[in-house]
């Protein structure tokens, strides 16, 4: 079919924000007007299956992290998975979330405004799962009056800074004073404790990973069990992600990990290395970019219709999928440059062409989306609302 005569995706049947939509006519995916953003299902369903199974058995449960996809059809699948709950990273994510029907929603990011705050205690009040982080006494103090003109009694978890400096309070005494703090707080409930070593998830080796990760996060253990000796009872130590969601699991204390990106895996993670090898390939890549070979102005090149409007641009670009030979450079909002090593370059692609590339760094890719098309055997028959897309407030 060509580009000019696409089926128009406008007669999807309506739908909710956060509903499948069903397409009248289901697509080819190389019909799709581009840049699209799509899911390979077979491969984006091997790694939900992988994570589960992997995870069957273990005394440290899953808690996905949101912010990755933000897209509550993909969260429920994830609960329907066996996850004890889900991560937002802002709260109008965890109000996407908890609107879409899903419970138990962690706000991984402290909030300090006092706006924000009363969303925060009113989601708690609509959904008794909703918990938070905090990091300093007055937010504690603040949150305490908050649920308390609500009437609610807020779960609240301390923050620790386990190295990655990013937020989070230091671990010993000024987070014992902290959870002191929270214990007298007639509004609150204390929660436990989020240890996120983000600053370790992509650290090169999968040895010198869990060296790292397995003294970062015996700290944070370790601080929960001086924490039940001071008389708390501590029933969460929430922490993690896919770069260490083979290692933390086995770190006795350690609750849940939050898996985000292993349902993607973007080129940034591949290159981290496995167990098995340089490339970390425990998961597939799933989240794919279609794009259209639009213009060819030099030889051993050529334009495709995606530039940094299409994918992330803070780590490596994206990656053609299956074309051996041929890099992605941005050249522009717009477009990108396929180079290919060989000036004659493959016979594959030519103008007209549509070339799928590995999504860049998945989170802040999806973020410049509306939906997604998920395809199996090529073919599309819903569309996806990213119904958390822009909820970074
Ligand atoms: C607090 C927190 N938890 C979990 C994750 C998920 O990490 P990953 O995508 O590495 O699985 C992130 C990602 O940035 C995060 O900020």
């Amino acid at each position: 079919m060509s580009l000019l005569s696409s089926p128009p995706l406008v007669e999807a049947a309506a739908s909710t924000a956060y509903d499948p939509i069903r397409l009248k006519v289901p697509m080819s995916l190389w019909d799709l007007p581009t840049p699209a953003l799509t899911i390979d299902l077979e491969a984006m369903e091997s790694n939900l299956l992988k994570m589960k199974t992997f995870y069957q058995g273990k005394k440290a449960k899953l808690r996905p992290h949101t912010k990755t996809h933000k897209c509550p059809i993909i969260a429920k699948r994830q609960i329907e998975d066996g996850a004890v709950g889900v991560c937002a990273a802002k709260v109008s994510e965890a109000e996407v979330m908890v609107e879409a029907g899903i419970g138990n929603v962690l706000i991984t990011s402290p909030v300090v405004t006092k706006e924000k705050m009363e969303r925060v205690v009113a989601l708690a009040k609509k959904s008794p799962g909703v918990a938070i982080v905090v990091d300093q006494e007055k937010n504690v103090r603040d949150y305490d009056d908050a649920a308390r003109a609500a009437g609610v009694k807020l779960p609240v978890l301390i923050d620790l800074n386990v190295g990655t400096d990013r937020t989070g309070i230091a671990i010993g005494k000024p987070a014992l004073d902290l959870a002191e703090v929270i214990r007298k707080s007639s509004s609150l409930t204390f929660g436990g404790l989020q240890a996120y070593a983000g600053h370790l998830m992509h650290l090169r080796g999968f040895e010198y990973r869990k060296q790292a990760s397995e003294a970062t996060m015996g700290r944070a253990v370790e601080f929960k069990h001086a924490l039940e000796k001071a008389g708390f009872e501590v029933p969460v130590l929430t922490g993690g992600g896919t770069g260490t969601y083979n290692i933390d699991c086995d770190i006795d204390g350690i609750t849940d990990v939050q898996v985000g990106s292993y349902l993607f895996m973007d080129v940034n993670y591949r290159n981290v290395g496995g167990k098995d090898g340089p490339l970390y390939e425990d998961f597939r890549p799933s989240l794919l970019v279609l794009t259209t070979a639009i213009s060819q102005p030099a030889k051993g090149r050529i334009t495709v219709d995606a530039g940094v409007k299409a994918f992330a641009t803070d780590q490596e670009p994206p990656d053609p999928l299956s074309l051996p030979g041929v890099s992605y450079r941005f050249a522009g909002d717009e477009h990108g440059i396929l180079e290919f090593r060989d000036p004659r370059g493959p016979a594959e692609v030519k103008l007209g062409d549509k070339v799928l590339m590995i999504a860049s760094h998945c989170d802040p890719t999806v973020n410049l989306y509306d939906q997604y098309y998920p395809f199996r055997n090529e073919r599309v028959e819903e569309i996806w609302p990213i119904a958390g897309r822009g909820k970074s407030q």
